[in-house]
């Protein structure tokens, strides 16, 4: 079976840190910032040589599985039409210095972040992995086991995501529905967590 092409919107700190694992693991990587893609060629052959800028369309468009690795704030500038069908992968986080402190839309207590971009992406299937830890973590070289825990409903997307978890070096962890990933956001207790599976099972008192 071929390998899945790896899309990532948004080519910043997570979005590079993503391509460079995915292409460590020999995947094909298309990834796109906000504008011009010539824009991110030089930081792309540096941090993720291979890996192809395009316009955030044609990534959506040429890739099978799509990371979101942009500010929470701007994934509604995206039209939702453009993922019809595709697997999306969020991987955002609210972050009030950077997304804004006045709206509560993001900040709700009903309703995680990653169950609003399902809402607004109602034609794509949409799994929460790679939040969690920080992109010096993700990047970091360990001979810990460390786990990427994950979250969804549709059993496709789901193992489509674990094998990536595996591929890019991690253990996977599924800690269940897209509402269960209030415990992977900020506030929530393995939001930060670079750990091991002991390590995530004592923060989750298992
Ligand atoms: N940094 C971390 O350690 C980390 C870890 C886990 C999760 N996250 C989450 O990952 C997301 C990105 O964080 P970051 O630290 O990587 O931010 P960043 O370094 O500021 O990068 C953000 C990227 O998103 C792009 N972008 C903005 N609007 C876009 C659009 N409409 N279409 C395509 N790309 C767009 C930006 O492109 P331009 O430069 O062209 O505007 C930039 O390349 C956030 O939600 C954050 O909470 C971050």
């Amino acid at each position: 079976m071929s390998k899945l092409i790896i899309g990532i919107v948004g080519a910043g700190k997570l979005g590079m840190t993503l391509a460079k694992l995915a292409l460590d693991a020999s995947y094909q990587v298309n990834i796109a910032g906000s504008k011009d893609p010539a824009k991110i060629t030089l930081a792309t052959s540096v941090l993720a040589p291979e890996a192809q800028p395009m316009y955030t369309r044609d990534v959506i468009e040429k890739s099978d599985i799509i990371f979101l690795a942009l500010p929470l704030s701007k994934y509604q500038n995206i039209d939702a039409k453009w993922f019809a069908g595709k697997t999306v992968v969020d991987s955002m986080n609210y972050w009030w210095e950077i997304d804004g402190k006045t709206s509560n839309y993001y900040y709700d207590e009903q309703q995680t972040s990653s169950e609003k971009v399902q809402a607004y992406l109602t034609q794509s299937v949409v799994v929460k992995a790679f939040n969690h830890m920080g992109y010096h973590d993700l990047a970091s070289m360990s001979h810990q086991q460390r786990v990427i825990v994950y979250a969804g409903t549709d059993e496709i997307a789901l193992a489509k995501v674990k094998q990536l978890i595996i591929d890019f070096g991690f253990v996977p962890y599924y800690i269940g529905n897209l509402h269960a990933t209030s415990q992977l956001q900020p506030g929530g207790v393995l939001f930060g967590a670079n750990e091991d599976m002991i390590g995530i099972k004592k923060l989750l008192n298992k």
